[in-house]
Order: C-alpha cells, then structure tokens, then sequence
C-alpha cells in the first residue's frame, strides 16, 4: 500500500490537474449541450467514444499536452504563463488516469 502511495505521488497531482482542468478547460468540455469543445468532439466521434474528456479513457499525456499547447480550431493553446508545465503534466495526469476521477 505505501509502496503503491509513494508511486503514485511521484507519477503526478491528480487533484492538482482537476482544479486546473476546471479553471482552464471545463468550460469548454464540461457534460452538456452548452460546452463548444463538448458539442465539437460530439460531432467529431458520433457516439464513438464518450463526448467530455473527463470521460475518455483513450486519452495520453502526449496527446492532452498537444492539444493544451497548440491549440485545435476554436480551442485557443496555452502558454506556460497561463499553465505551466507542472499544472499541464497534472490535467494530462487527471484526463488519463482511469479510476481516480469523479
Ligand atoms: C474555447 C473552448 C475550449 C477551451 C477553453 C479548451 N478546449 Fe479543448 N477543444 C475545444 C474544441 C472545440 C475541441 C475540438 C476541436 C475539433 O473539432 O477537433 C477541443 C479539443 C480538445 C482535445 C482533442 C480531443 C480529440 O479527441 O480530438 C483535447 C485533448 C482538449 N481539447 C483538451 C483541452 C484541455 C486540457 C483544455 C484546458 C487546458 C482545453 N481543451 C480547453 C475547445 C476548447
């Protein structure tokens, strides 16, 4: 059990990427019809895969911190003055991280 604790604390902050994620991105990608980035990867997948990213479970780290810093059609890219790396590997930790959300 601690071995498990210690591990997880070194691999990121969960709790860290959930306040980041709501600060920055939950207004476009929280659940719901009045979310663009909910409403835009809805109509990207069709049902395919969940529309919130808090629901996804095919996300990678690589892939969230691609997106965060370069943006997609309306979604704008952050710079490392609005989140930082530590703050982008923590949200990249939250939205891959099955089990520890919710
Ligand atoms: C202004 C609204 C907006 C904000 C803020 C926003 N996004 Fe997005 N995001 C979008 C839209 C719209 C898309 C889908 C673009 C498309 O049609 O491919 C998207 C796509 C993505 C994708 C790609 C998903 C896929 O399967 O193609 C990821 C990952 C993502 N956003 C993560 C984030 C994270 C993390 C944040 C917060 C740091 C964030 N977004 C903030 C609007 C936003």
């Amino acid at each position: 059990m601690l071995a498990a604790a210690q591990c997880f604390a070194a691999e990121g902050n969960p709790d860290l990427g959930k306040q980041v994620y709501e600060k920055w991105c939950s207004a476009c990608h929280a659940p719901g019809d009045a979310y663009p980035g909910t409403l835009a990867l809805r109509a990207k997948y069709k049902g395919a895969l969940p529309e919130a990213l808090e629901q996804r479970s095919d996300l990678t780290p690589d892939m969230v911190k691609y997106f965060v810093r370069n943006g997609v059609t309306i979604m704008p890219f952050f710079r490392k003055t609005e989140i930082s790396d530590v703050e982008l590997n923590a949200i990249a930790d939250y939205l891959t991280k099955q089990g520890t959300k919710q």
